[in-house]
């Protein structure tokens, strides 16, 4: 009997939604991602934000710079704006020519740094309209962010209030449910996806794949599997991970791997995101490894966020192991560090 691993072969995969941030910590968040993608969708949520395609531009100059001095050749950053009450039509159709591959609804509050987000949809109407006309995407976090709302129920009901009504405003607007969290969700996309309309997707992150919200809680509380939207019940998660594995090009790859530095999470007020760059692959195989289906990774990974966003597949092919990966407790941020998801254990699979 042989000794040797099991492995697998796939096209090289892209992030559909990824959080770099900016200066000195970009470098060591980059690095790992562009170990592993070929490509990423780069989140706009700076401070202040990146809302102009001469931001963007200017964000993406400073994404290669770090590349250089990575010595890395063959990632690809991919880049977004940032929708606010103010985004002009003009900066749409700026947009698409200069090649920005969606704009992101934040609605305003939701999440970190999203105070310049949107206040109302309706303010936005006629930038919607523009992006429908060019074929511009709409990268969507769904939830609602009123007080009143209980936490656990803001994806829900954002389906209801804002979801249902865009999309019935916008029938032709291209639309990605960002990192999904809940059956509600993974059922609406499933079912508003048919064979003859097929322009709402949806990202789903490895941690919403393999934990539910008892990690937030496991013997005590737990700052580093704290993002947003917040980890739901079991249900949800079986929910999900039927959806990643089904095979329906609607589902794909988006790890929301969104770095804070070690203090910022351990701290009284804790910021929402949870580190999965590190060894997102390895993540995502020992979900679909869990329940039998890694035959359907390559699909997921690295098929159908291209076919989504109508960009060509990758074609080089990446081997991953199933070996396990212990996961440092900490590793560097620029002048802080951070601490990765499953810091401390261990990580079923590894990219070869
Ligand atoms: C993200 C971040 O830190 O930028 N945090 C998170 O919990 N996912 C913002 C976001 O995508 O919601
Ligand atoms: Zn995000």
């Amino acid at each position: 009997m042989s000794n040797s691993p099991i492995q697998i072969q796939l096209i090289q995969p892209d992030d559909w939604h990824l959080h770099i941030r900016d200066g000195k910590v970009m470098k060591d968040v980059l690095a790992d991602t562009a170990r592993q993608f070929a490509r990423a969708i780069i989140m706009p949520n700076l401070k202040p934000p990146v809302t102009t395609v001469d931001l963007a531009n200017a964000y993406q100059g400073r994404i290669e710079v770090n590349l250089q001095s990575l010595g890395v050749t063959g990632f690809t950053p991919l880049m977004t704006l940032y929708l606010t009450d103010n985004t002009s039509v003009d900066e749409v159709r700026k947009a698409k020519d200069a090649g920005i591959v969606g704009f992101k609804l934040y609605p305003a509050g939701a999440t970190t740094n999203s105070d310049a987000g949107v206040s109302d949809i309706k303010r936005c109407h006629a930038v919607l309209e523009a992006m429908q006309a060019v074929g511009m995407p709409l990268l969507v976090h769904g939830e609602v962010t009123s007080a009143e709302i209980d936490i656990f129920d803001r994806e829900a009901v954002f389906i209801d209030q804002v979801l249902e009504p865009l999309r019935k405003n916008f029938p032709e607007l291209k639309i990605v449910f960002e990192h999904i969290t809940t059956k509600q969700a993974a059922h609406y996309v499933r079912d508003a996806h048919t064979a003859t309309k097929n322009n709402i997707a949806a990202t789903i992150t490895p941690q919403h794949l393999l934990m539910n919200r008892n990690a937030i809680f496991a013997g005590g509380i737990r700052p580093h599997n704290y993002c947003l939207p917040v980890l739901k019940r079991e249900e949800h998660r079986v929910a999900l991970l039927e959806a990643a594995t089904s095979g329906g090009p609607r589902f794909f790859l988006g790890t929301d791997s969104a770095p804070h530095a070690k203090g910022a999470k351990e701290a009284a007020c804790g910021c929402a995101g949870c580190y999965s760059a590190f060894n997102a692959l390895g993540l995502y195989a020992e979900a679909f490894d869990g329940i039998g289906k890694l035959d359907k990774l390559e699909g997921f990974a690295s098929f159908f966020g291209p076919d989504f966003y109508s960009l060509p597949r990758n074609t080089k092919k990446i081997t991953l192991v199933k070996q396990a990966q212990s996961i440092p407790a900490e590793l560097p941020l620029g002048d802080d560090t951070i601490v990765p998801l499953r810091a401390g254990e261990a990580i079923a699979w590894t990219l070869a």
